[in-house]
């Protein structure tokens, strides 16, 4: 049983968006109330934001986080989280059945994005929300003072601008359970026009529409298909978002097929698919308008739920909904996402895994402290040490049957180079629950010195996963990395196993 990866650091796909490592932050659940933000807290800062949470994410290091929703947004007057807390109105959040205080908004966002280091990335209401209402945040946030909104941003306490660059148009349009949720046509319009105001306000920003919210959508992909035709000139990327999940959703999420680990640790076969039916999309829409411009894929939900479903906070602040506890399956095929990302480096630019505290997340916290999921160590490794391009590995693997995949290989591998820095990276699954798999990489061309570091997170028990009382259950563990004989290494891989390597 053997697999060969084989390497070259001039077959490259694409250099690597460093934007691909991002995360979501939603006001749902405890994501933001008890997770980011919690002033009577003895771990908050004077900003009242968690600094165990702030370390943990800087750990990860997102890149970019894409803000205030999700179906939330949809709703969202942001006007509401602007000045005195005092005055700041409490309000029904309908997406979630929640209270919402409105105590953290723009500028406390902003202020925890700066913390972290990250990028912000703004989600738009066009659910009930209005162009012109887009519009005026986009004034509020970016523009230099000297008109109303950019004024009363000063007046609130930030008189620079805050200059950001990424805004998302709207939110999963297309599901039934979005507040204001409208017809490919429809949306498509209103984007164009939200986006032409915005960028009216400030022509530098990027602007992000609404793909399908899942492929299992009866409208897919015919509506991506309708948003790009109409949409293209004005976006810059095309949103993408799916959830695996073992056992796998039907459309209606009603009937549940039954456990089946080896289907579901082969789901970055659908996770491709995904990737290439939109990427095909985005040709297609470019052809058809002779157009010199590209649009890129942001995937920006993408995380492992099924779980814990239930949305309903029962009109409760901070309630305790979508808390999905991740196990050592779930973080392999966390791995095998951010492999796919990898892959695919040539047309996904922005990836934000969804969620990043208590909800669908890496981290989960309560009052004294937090402890860190399974899948938060996959997504550490990758973000930390895939660098530069992302190289054209050619794998060649024993195939394994999958009732849900069909033949699919035992292996699943990225690997990264950057000629800046002369550092690589090689990250591989063992899908097998079974069989270990003897793997030889080779370097074609530049061979490294040596394999300087290695780190393996694996188990027997693909269920198995953290908790306050057992944090380090199932975390990686790094091992004397494998000599290098000539160009090659040889490693064997245990079944149901992620493991890093760095040249
Ligand atoms: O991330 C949780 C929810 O999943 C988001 O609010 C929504 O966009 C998606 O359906």
């Amino acid at each position: 049983n053997r697999a060969t990866v084989s390497l070259n650091t001039q077959r490259t796909v694409a250099e690597i968006s460093p934007l691909i490592f991002g995360g979501f932050a939603e006001h749902m659940g405890r994501c933001i109330y008890e997770g980011i933000y919690d002033p009577g807290s003895p771990l908050a800062d004077e900003n009242g934001i968690r600094q165990d949470v702030v370390a943990a994410l800087k750990e990860i290091n997102f890149r970019i986080m894409r803000y205030p929703g999700g179906n939330f947004v949809s709703g969202y007057r942001w006007t509401d989280g602007i000045g005195p807390k005092e005055q700041r109105p409490r309000r029904r959040a309908l997406a979630w059945r929640s209270i919402e205080t409105n105590q953290f908004g723009p500028h406390e966002f902003m202020e925890f994005a700066r913390e972290i280091k990250t990028e912000p990335m703004w989600a738009v209401n066009l659910g009930t929300g209005t162009i012109q209402e887009a519009a005026d945040l986009v004034e509020y946030m970016n523009l230099p003072t000297g008109t109303l909104y950019s004024d009363l941003r000063a007046k609130n306490g930030h008189p620079e601008p805050y200059g950001v660059k990424y805004w998302c148009l709207g939110n999963e349009m297309d599901g039934p359970w979005q507040i204001g949720q409208m017809d490919a046509a429809t949306y498509a319009e209103k984007a164009v026009q939200a986006a032409k105001l915005m960028r009216w306000m400030d022509p530098t920003i990027q602007t992000i529409a609404c793909g399908s919210s899942a492929t299992a959508m009866p409208g897919y992909p015919d509506w991506d298909l309708t948003v790009l035709g109409h949409a293209y000139d004005h976006i810059d990327y095309f949103s993408m978002h799916h959830y695996a999940a073992n056992p796998y959703p039907t459309i209606s999420n009603t009937e549940r097929l039954p456990i089946d680990t080896d289907s579901y640790l082969a789901s970055s076969v659908h996770f491709e698919e995904h990737a290439d039916t939109l990427a095909a999309a985005i040709r297609v829409s470019k052809a058809k308008r002779r157009s010199k411009k590209d649009v890129h894929l942001c995937w920006d939900e993408w995380n492992v739920w099924y779980r814990a479903k239930g949305g309903d906070g029962e009109w409760s602040e901070a309630p305790h909904i979508l808390e999905e506890e991740y196990n050592l399956e779930d973080a392999l095929v966390v791995a095998t996402w951010l492999n796919t990302f990898l892959r695919k480096a040539d047309i996904v630019k922005i990836a934000c895994l969804a969620q990043i505290v208590n909800v669908i997340a890496p981290i989960m916290t309560r009052k004294d402290g937090l402890f860190k999921q399974t899948i938060f160590y996959p997504l550490t490794l990758f973000s930390n040490h895939a660098s530069g391009y992302a190289l054209d590995a050619l794998v060649r693997a024993p195939l394994r049957e999958t009732n849900r995949h069909g033949p699919v290989p035992q292996l699943d591998a990225s690997a990264s180079f950057d000629p800046a820095t002369g550092k690589g990276a090689v990250f591989l699954v063992n899908r097998s629950q079974t069989q270990p798999l003897v793997t030889h990489l080779c370097w074609e061309d530049e061979a490294p010195q040596s394999v300087t570091r290695a780190w393996q997170m694996s188990g027997e028990d693909p269920f198995a996963g953290n908790s306050f009382e057992q944090p380090d259950n199932v975390v990686p563990y790094e091992f004397t990395p494998p000599r290098l004989e000539g160009r090659a290494v040889t490693l064997e891989l245990p079944p149901l196993s992620f493991t890093a390597l760095l040249t």
